[in-house]
Order: structure tokens, then sequence, then C-alpha cells
């Protein structure tokens, strides 16, 4: 067992964890971040992605004993007041969710994407989300999407959400 101390969608948490926890575990089961899907838990589906310390990582495949002073940002985390984020918005605007079990980790994949290069090319947003998978739209929507996103968050947004 190992205390660690947690900082999840900008609230700290402290918390006794399993040698062999896993971080999916402790979001989904110990915090109740439900948001974070999983699937496979064998690294092939994304599914599970969350961003920790600004990248964008398989919860499924990291230990939460790993993680102690990290800061962890889930699909619960982005936006606002409720006010989605406009990786949110522009999902569904432009029908990139059917069934929805992709969206969490897709929109975080592609999230990490954007505050780092804010203006991608379809290329580079296709390689950014090519560990997720979507059994539902073909991926064209969610390529669009995304573009569109990038297109529509002003820079100071980016800073903001990056620092939470
Ligand atoms: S649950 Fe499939 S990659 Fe984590
Ligand atoms: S929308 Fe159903 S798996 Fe992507």
């Amino acid at each position: 067992m190992k205390n660690i101390t947690l900082k999840v969608n900008g609230k700290i948490c402290e918390l006794e964890v399993r040698d062999s926890e896993l971080l999916i575990e402790t979001l989904r089961e110990r915090l109740g971040f439900l948001g974070t899907k999983y699937s496979c838990l064998e690294g092939d589906c994304g599914v599970c992605t969350v961003i920790v310390d600004g990248k964008n990582v398989l919860s499924c495949l990291m230990l939460s004993a790993d993680c102690d002073g990290a800061e962890v940002l889930t699909i619960e985390g982005l936006g606002k007041d409720g006010e989605p984020h406009q990786l949110q918005k522009s999902f569904v605007e432009k029908g990139a969710v059917q069934c929805g079990f992709c969206t969490p980790g897709m929109i975080l994949a592609a999230k990490a994407l954007l505050d780092k290069n804010p203006d991608p090319t379809d290329k580079e947003i296709e390689k950014a989300i090519d560990g997720n998978l979507c059994r539902c739209t073909g991926y064209m929507k969610i390529v669009e999407a995304i573009k569109d996103a990038s297109r529509k968050i002003k820079p100071n947004d980016q800073i903001s959400i990056s620092k939470r």
C-alpha cells in the first residue's frame, strides 16, 4: 500500500492505493469519475485515456502508486460551470458522437494534441488519435470535429484550461 496525492480536475485527493492498483480503478472506483471508460484493459483501445501532467496516457496501463503528485484531467474536468468545452461542442455539432463510448478518451487525446499544437493538420490529428478506437463513426467526423474545435478555441482558452 502507498499513500499518494493526486490533483484530479483541480481538486486535491489524498488516498492509500494498493501496489497493483491501476489509475483507471482509482479514478472510477475510488473517486467516482465514471466518464473514464474501460474495455480491453490491455492498452489497445484508448477508451481509458486521461491526461496526466499534460500528456495523454492510458489509465489502464498506469499504476496509481506511480502517479503520486501528478495532475490528472478526466472528461469531467473539461468545461466549466455547465459550459461544455469547445471540443465537446464540436463533437456534438459535427456528429462525431454515436454510441459515445470512445468519446471521453477521444476528446482527451484531442485536447492533449491541441494544447501542444493549436492548429494541427488532418494527418497530425489522425496520428494523435490513432490509439483511440471508434467502432461507430468511421473517424472522418471525429477529425472534422477536432479541426473545427481547433479553429474555434481562442488562445486564452487553451492557456486557462491547460493550467487547471
Ligand atoms: S481500456 Fe483499452 S486501452 Fe485502456
Ligand atoms: S462513437 Fe461509438 S465507439 Fe466511437
